[in-house]
């Protein structure tokens, strides 16, 4: 389980989260929502060890998070890859630096479920589309099979069809292959539709922190209110109402 306690973290003085507290069981989904600035990176930063808190702690059963070796799926696509190297060479990367030899038909699979042709991985970044290079973002995190993936705002790079795609193969792999998602996005359809809890976040804090189904029907703050009826105004909720 995923545990973050009561953090904070400060840039130069400016609160930029405070007294984040929230938790995630393995092989569940919990979405943070937010507008841009809302501190979703930050967060992810946090959880990773990447950014430093200057009150409370992230844990993963307890031990440091860096220890489950998580995984991130980053939201430009193509600039989470070295240009300079093959996507192939990329993807395995996490595989190399724990000396772990890659295992081809996992490989494979983990291909077929994503819709990668495996030709696609000996050409570089920029020879692939955006949604292809988040598809091989997505193979890259799942590849050493971490049991927590962070994916900072996943789809918001990739055109509406390929978006729905997008978030279908990740739900199927996460059925698939176990891991605890942690999912920030500013689109409250997609939390609504895949996650079993949101938490809002609004200028560095929580706001609400409840079940999806919960949050759509009945948002405790008014801003949580008006986030859901934005998104029930541009037919995002349509799904899930
Ligand atoms: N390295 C940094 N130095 C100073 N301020 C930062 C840094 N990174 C982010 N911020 C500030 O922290 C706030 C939250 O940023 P961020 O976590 O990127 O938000 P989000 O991902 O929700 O858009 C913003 O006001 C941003 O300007
Ligand atoms: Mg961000």
């Amino acid at each position: 389980m995923l545990s973050v306690e009561n953090i904070a973290v400060r840039y130069r003085g400016v609160t930029v989260l405070q007294d984040i507290s929230l938790t995630l069981a393995a092989g569940r989904t919990l979405a943070v929502v937010g507008e841009s600035g809302a501190g979703k990176s930050t967060l992810i930063g946090t959880i990773l060890g990447l950014v430093r808190c200057s009150a409370g702690q992230v844990t993963w059963n307890k031990a440091p998070v860096r220890r489950c070796r998580p995984a991130l799926v980053m939201q430009e696509p193509r600039s989470a890859f070295n240009p300079r190297v093959s996507l192939r060479r990329s993807v395995t990367e996490p595989l190399i630096a724990e000396r772990r030899p890659v295992d081809e038909n996992q490989m494979a699979a983990l291909c077929r479920s994503l819709d990668i042709p495996t030709d696609l991985l000996e050409r570089r970044p920029s020879a692939v589309s955006i949604g292809q290079a988040q598809r091989i973002g997505i193979l890259r995190a799942l590849i050493a099979a971490p049991p927590l993936v962070l994916f900072d705002e996943p789809l918001s790079a990739l055109d509406a069809v390929t978006q729905k795609h997008t978030a279908r193969m990740i739900a199927d792999l996460q059925a698939k292959e176990g891991f605890a998602a942690l999912i920030v996005t500013h689109d409250l359809g997609y939390a609504a539709a895949y996650a079993d809890h949101i938490a809002v976040l609004r200028a560095g804090r929580i706001e609400e922190l409840t079940t999806a189904q919960a949050f759509i029907d009945a948002p405790q703050t008014a801003y949580g209110r008006e986030l859901r009826d934005a998104a029930f105004a541009l037919g995002a909720l349509e799904r899930v109402a």
